[in-house]
């Protein structure tokens, strides 16, 4: 069953950057404010065992810090070797400057 996380504020978040959210269940997230809004992703890169967190945000796009695979965060869709397995995303809600994510 999912629920709705609270995982911040807004302003936690400079714009075209991303915050690391980990769950009390032991799952993590990456959570993105780009041009288009706020995403959420799975924190680790499908490639390797590595986090999103310290990657490079350009756009829309998740730039993974260790290889440099890049990810659509409005899809988690995979877009550049060597990541090759889209990242699972999540619904993004804001209430108020609030931000939950439905896990
Ligand atoms: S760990 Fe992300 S591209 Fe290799």
């Amino acid at each position: 069953m999912s629920e709705w996380v609270h995982v911040g504020q807004t302003s936690d978040i400079d714009e075209e950057d991303l915050i690391r959210f980990d769950h009390e269940d032991g799952r993590t997230f990456a959570v993105y404010n780009t041009e288009k809004g706020f995403f959420a992703t799975d924190g680790f890169c499908t490639h390797e065992a590595q986090h999103l967190e310290d990657g490079l945000v350009i756009g829309t796009v998740i730039e993974c810090p260790l290889h440099q695979g890049r990810f659509d965060v409005t899809n988690g869709r995979a877009l550049s070797a060597p990541a090759c397995v889209d990242l699972k995303t999540y619904p993004v809600k804001l209430e108020g400057d609030e931000i939950y994510i439905e896990i």
